[in-house]
């Protein structure tokens, strides 16, 4: 993978995470111990645009803190990443949070209360189309009103990406802007108004229930990836082996590395391998944002990444 240089505008949440680790996930109705605490910084969007910018991207972000000392701080960190923040509004809402629980195998659990990220609008999208309109690639999530994802979605004249994360049914408003599709499978199942798929054949399916005729890529966790246009696959992905710590963030990591080499004119099945490389690391360290891979350690993981053929 070439060093890149695109211009990537990153529409989403920016939130600050308290991360409490246990030995297991609860179950409902149980009251467990942790046994760590860290706050990260963290939310999709701003997890996303800090691994673009470590792997070389000019970054814009629009997003949304409050007024809060962890606006300041949040704010703080974007701009120590290089990342163009003055599509970053505050408003009167405390800055998102998320509450999160990782257990000993790396697995979460998040809940976030939206905050100064609900409290984006269609008009700061209208104040920043200029930063949208001539990126190459716009890469938005769903931690933000679905009005503002549409708006972002259509102001965009370069490759749009949509992480829909976390899932809401979308309607052509959205859809008909978007190039690439970037679920994982629980969110596939939402979009499709399907349980949750479980094997490649539903995985399958529930994408042909979409009607969206882009390109969907869905995320598999430790299973990679896979392309799917026009309701058959065309490019899959195997990730490496790695001594998983934390799965918080790997997804954004993978979208960060898909838009990253599609920024830099990629072909399909690289820039899922490079995503596949990203989300990877991203699970080898702790916290969202920490995890977020630089083009070296995205590098170091990308020769053992499986890229498996076209698949009917
Ligand atoms: O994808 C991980 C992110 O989801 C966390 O950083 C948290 O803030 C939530 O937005």
């Amino acid at each position: 993978m070439s060093a890149n240089n695109g211009h990537v505008t990153v529409v989403g949440s920016i939130n600050r995470d308290l991360v409490l680790s246990c030995r297991t996930l609860p179950e409902r109705g149980e009251s467990i111990a942790a046994t760590g605490f860290e706050t990260h910084n963290g939310g999709k969007g701003a997890n996303q645009a800090v691994a673009l910018a470590r792997l070389r991207n000019s970054v814009a972000m629009v997003g949304s803190v409050g007024t809060d000392s962890d606006g300041d701080l949040l704010i703080d960190a974007l701009v120590s990443e290089g990342i163009d923040v003055v599509g970053v509004t505050r408003s009167n809402e405390s800055t998102g949070l998320a509450v999160i629980l990782v257990d000993n195998a790396g697995d979460n659990m998040i809940v976030t209360n939206q905050g100064a990220n609900a409290a984006l609008t269609v008009g700061d999208i209208d104040r920043t189309s200029e930063t949208i309109r001539t990126a190459d690639v716009t890469l938005v999530q769903m931690e933000i009103p679905l009005e503002v994802v549409a708006a972002a979605v259509a102001a965009a004249a370069g490759t749009t990406i949509l992480n829909p994360a976390p899932a809401e049914p979308l309607g052509p408003l959205v859809l008909d802007h978007v190039d690439y599709l970037v679920p994982n499978r629980t969110e596939l199942g939402t979009l499709a108004g399907v349980a949750t798929p479980e094997t490649e054949a539903e995985v399958l399916a529930a994408a042909r229930n979409l009607g969206f005729a882009g390109t969907v890529v869905v995320t598999l966790g430790s299973h990679g990836a896979v392309a799917i246009i026009e309701g058959v696959i065309k490019a899959r992905t195997k990730p490496p082996l790695v001594a998983v710590i934390d799965t918080v963030g790997a997804g954004d990591a993978f979208c960060a590395g898909f838009a990253d080499a599609l920024a830099g004119n990629a072909s399909l099945p690289d820039a899922m391998a490079w995503g596949t490389a990203c989300g990877a690391y991203a699970t080898t360290v702790r916290g969202a944002q920490p995890s977020m891979p630089s083009r070296a350690d995205a590098l170091s993981l990308l020769p053992t990444v499986l890229i498996l053929g076209t698949r009917e």
